[in-house]
C-alpha cells in the first residue's frame, strides 16, 4: 500500500469554521451518550407547527421500528421555502445553469415559492391528495425541484426516477407505488444530446397499466419544444396549468413519520427496493448535515453536481439546502461538454464556493488532462466534496492539488440511499484529512466492523461495516414490503443495521470504505444489482442464463462484466455481443450498458447448482491465479474455458 499523507486541518480553515475539533469531539460523545437529549436540541433546527415531545423511538430487533420526533407536526416545503421569505425572500435559493452555457437563471425564495404553490394547487385540482404517490421522471431544470417541493407542500409521496432510466424501469417503479400521476419533460438536454422523457413515459405508463397501474394524469414541462405524442384528457401543459393556478397553497400539516418520498435503489436480489424517507427526521439530518460537513455559511454559492433522480440530489442539492436558506446551484448539464473545463467555468461563472461531485468524475477530469482545470481561476472555491464511491488517493490529490490548489479540504462522504444523509465524513474545520478515507462518524453515527459470524472487532482491523443505533435520517422500511426491509438490513446481524459495505479501520479510528461486500456494484457512482443485469439479459430470447460481476475499471470505478449461456444452436457473435448490450439498455437504462460480454458454455457452480461468483470475479479481474479451490466446482473443466476466453487479457 502506498504511503498515506495526512493533510492537518490548516489554521485558515478553522479560523471561520463552525465546527472545529473540539467541538466535534465533545458534540459527537454527547450524541452517543445521551441521543435524546442530543436531538432534542437539534430537532428544533428546523421549524414545527407543533413541537414534538417524544424525540427517539427505536428499534433494531423483532418487528424493526424507527419514530423520530413522532408527535411534531411540521412540513418540508414550509420549511425549505416559507420560513425563509421574511429575511431572504429577494435571496437566490436556486442558480440554474444550463445544458448550453449560454443558458442560465436565479430564482429567488420569493419566486420559488410562487412556482411551489402554483404546482401544489395544479396537482390539488388535478385530484392529488395527501399520501398519493406521484412519480417525477424530469430532467436538471428548476420544475424538478418545485414538483418535489409541490408533493411536500401538499403531503403527496414523490418518488423521483433518474432520467437516463428505460420506459421498463420507470414502468416498474410507476406500478409498484401505483403511482397515478406523473410529471415529466417533453425532452431533457444533456451534452447537446436531446433524451425522450415524454415518448419514455408514454411507453412507461402502457407497460404500467398492462401490469394493473392507472396513470389519470401526465403533466409536461416543456423544456425543448421538441415533437411529442400526446394523450388527449390524460397529458396537461405544465406551463398552461400552473398558470390558471393560484400563486398561494396552504402547506398541509405533516406528521414527523408521515412518508415524504420513496426512492428506488438496487439491492443484491429482486427488483430494485422503494426506500422510504419520511418527513421530520429526515429533514432534521439533511439540513444538520449539509451545514456542517460542508461548512455552509450565510451567502456562500453551494454546488452539488448530481442529479434529482438519485438520492444525493434529493438531500444535498434541494431538501438540504433549502432547509438552511441555501443558494443551490442546479446543474442540468455534463462535466465535458462543451469541454472538460465546463466544471471550472461555472465555478468561476457563478462564484463557486462549496463543490460537491463524485469521483468518476474526478477520474474522467483528471484524464483530460491538467490545462483544462488551470483555464479557470476557481479562486472562490472553499470546499471540495466527493460521494458515491470510495474514491482512489491518486484522485484524491489530483482533486486537492489541481483542482483546490491545496487550499481547500476534501470532505469525503460516506453515506447511502438508505442513510438519507452523510453518516461518515470530514468536517473542514474539524477533521485532518488522509487522501482516501472519509474518516470519521457524523454526530450521532455509531459504526461497528464485524466478521462474517458476527462478531465485533476491535481497534484497527477490516470487517463489514454496520450502524449500531438510528440516526434521525434513516430510512423508516421498504414500500409496501416491512418485511423485506427487515431481512435486507437487519437480518444478517441481529439489532444491527447492516450497510453492504467492506471497511477498514486504522490505528486513528479513521474508517476507509473498501467497497460492496455484497452482489451491488457501484459504476460510475451509479448502484446497480448484478441480479437486474442478469434478468436483463436472461429476457433475451437466445440466453439460457447470465452472471454479472463488477470489475476494477480505472474512470467508471467498476465496470460490467456479463458471463452469458446461449440457448443450445445459438452461435456467439460481436454482433449478438451489441444485441445484448442494446438490449440491456433498453431493459434498464443506457446506465446498465454492459462493458465485457463474454460468451461462456457452462458457468462454474457448485454441486447443489450455486454459482460460483468468486471464480468469475476473479477471472474478471484477470486474476486467474488465485482462483483458489476450485475442486467443489460440478464441473471443474468449465473454469479453464472461461480463463481461456477471458475479456480483459493483461
Ligand atoms: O458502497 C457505498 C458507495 O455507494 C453505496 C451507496 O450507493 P447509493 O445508495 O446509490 O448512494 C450513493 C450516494 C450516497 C455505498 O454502500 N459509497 C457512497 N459514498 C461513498 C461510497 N463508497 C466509498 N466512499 C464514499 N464516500
Amino acid at each position: 500500500m502506498s504511503e498515506v499523507h495526512v493533510h492537518r486541518v490548516k489554521s485558515a480553515w478553522k479560523k471561520n469554521a463552525l465546527i472545529d475539533d473540539e467541538t466535534y469531539l465533545k458534540w459527537y460523545k454527547d450524541s452517543v451518550k445521551d441521543p435524546e437529549k442530543f436531538w432534542k436540541k437539534h430537532g428544533k433546527r428546523i421549524d414545527w407547527f407543533k413541537p414534538y415531545t417524544k424525540v427517539k423511538n427505536t428499534s433494531f430487533n423483532g418487528k424493526v421500528s424507527i419514530k423520530w420526533f413522532e408527535d411534531g407536526v411540521t412540513n418540508v416545503a414550509y420549511n425549505c421555502i416559507d420560513r425563509h421569505l421574511k429575511k431572504r425572500g429577494n435571496q437566490t435559493a436556486i442558480i440554474w445553469e444550463g445544458d448550453n452555457p449560454y443558458d442560465d437563471k436565479k430564482i429567488t425564495y420569493n419566486e420559488l415559492y410562487e412556482h411551489v404553490c402554483r404546482l401544489a394547487n395544479v396537482m390539488k385540482s388535478r385530484g392529488v391528495k395527501k399520501g398519493d404517490r406521484v412519480t417525477i421522471y424530469m430532467p436538471m431544470i428548476p420544475e424538478a425541484t418545485y414538483a418535489m417541493l409541490a408533493c411536500a407542500r401538499i403531503g403527496a409521496v414523490h418518488s423521483v426516477v433518474f432520467g437516463g432510466f428505460s420506459p421498463d424501469s420507470l414502468a416498474g417503479r410507476i406500478e409498484d407505488c401505483q403511482s397515478d400521476f406523473v410529471i415529466t419533460a417533453d425532452e431533457g438536454l444533456r451534452g447537446g444530446k436531446k433524451i425522450p422523457l415524454k415518448e419514455n413515459t408514454d411507453k412507461a405508463v402502457a407497460l404500467a397499466e398492462k401490469a394493473g397501474a392507472k396513470v389519470r394524469h401526465v403533466l409536461v414541462v416543456q423544456r425543448t419544444a421538441g415533437k411529442i405524442g400526446w394523450s388527449e384528457g390524460r397529458d396537461l401543459w405544465y406551463h398552461e396549468e400552473t398558470a390558471k393556478a393560484k400563486p398561494d397553497c396552504k402547506p398541509e400539516k405533516m406528521k414527523a413519520e408521515d412518508p415524504l418520498f420513496i426512492l428506488y435503489t438496487s439491492g443484491s436480489t429482486g427488483k430494485p427496493k422503494g426506500v422510504l424517507h419520511t418527513t421530520g427526521g429526515y429533514l432534521v439530518y439533511a439540513s444538520m448535515t449539509h451545514e456542517y460537513v460542508f461548512d455552509y455559511h450565510d451567502g456562500d454559492v453551494y454546488w452539488c453536481t448530481a442529479d434529482v433522480g438519485w438520492v444525493t440530489g434529493h438531500s444535498y442539492i434541494v431538501y438540504g439546502p433549502l432547509a438552511n436558506g441555501a443558494i443551490t446551484l442546479m446543474f442540468e448539464g455534463v462535466p465535458n461538454y462543451p469541454d472538460a473545463s465546463r466544471f471550472w467555468q461555472v465555478v468561476d461563472k457563478h462564484n463557486v464556493n462549496i463543490f460537491y461531485t463524485a469521483p468518476t468524475a474526478i477520474r474522467a477530469l483528471m484524464g483530460a488532462g491538467d490545462e483544462f482545470v488551470s483555464r479557470a481561476s476557481r479562486k472562490s472555491l472553499r470546499i471540495l466534496g466527493s460521494v458515491g464511491e470510495p474514491i482512489n488517493p491518486e484522485a484524491w490529490e489530483w482533486y486537492y492539488k489541481v483542482v483546490g490548489d491545496k487550499k481547500s479540504p476534501i470532505v469525503d462522504t460516506w453515506w447511502q440511499t438508505e442513510t438519507g444523509g452523510i453518516l461518515i465524513t470530514p468536517l473542514p474545520g474539524a477533521t485532518d484529512l488522509k487522501a482516501g478515507s472519509a474518516t470519521r462518524p457524523f454526530f450521532g453515527v455509531q459504526p461497528q466492523l464485524v466478521d462474517g459470524e458476527g462478531q465485533v472487532l476491535e481497534g484497527a482491523t477490516s470487517g463489514n461495516l454496520c450502524i449500531t443505533d438510528s440516526w434521525p435520517g434513516q430510512m423508516r422500511s421498504v414500500y409496501g414490503d416491512h418485511e423485506r426491509f427487515i431481512q435486507t438490513y437487519f437480518s444478517s446481524y441481529k439489532g444491527k443495521y447492516f450497510t453492504g459495505d467492506g471497511c477498514r479501520r486504522d490505528e486513528d479510528g479513521y474508517y476507509w470504505i473498501t467497497g460492496r461486500v455484497d452482489d451491488v456494484i457501484n459504476v460510475s457512482g451509479h448502484r446497480m444489482g448484478t441480479a437486474e443485469v442478469e434478468s436483463a439479459l436472461v429476457s433475451h430470447d437466445k440466453v439460457s442464463e447470465a452472471a454479472v460481476v463488477g470489475y476494477p475499471h480505472d474512470v467508471k470505478g467498476q465496470g460490467i462484466y456479463c458471463y452469458v449461456t446461449l440457448m443450445a444452436g445459438e452461435e456467439g457473435s460481436e454482433d449478438l455481443k451489441k444485441e445484448l448490450v442494446a438490449h440491456v439498455r433498453s431493459e434498464i437504462g443506457p446506465i446498465a450498458s454492459p462493458d465485457k460480454i463474454q460468451f461462456a458454455p457452462g458457468l462454474p457452480k457448485t454441486r447443489s447448482g450455486k454459482i460460483m461468483r468468486r471464480i468469475l470475479r476473479k477471472i474478471a479481474e484477470d486474476d486467474y491465479g488465485a482462483l483458489g479451490d476450485t475442486s467443489t466446482l460440478a464441473d471443474p473443466a468449465v473454469v479453464e474455458d472461461l480463463v481461456e476466453n477471458r475479456q480483459n487479457k493483461k
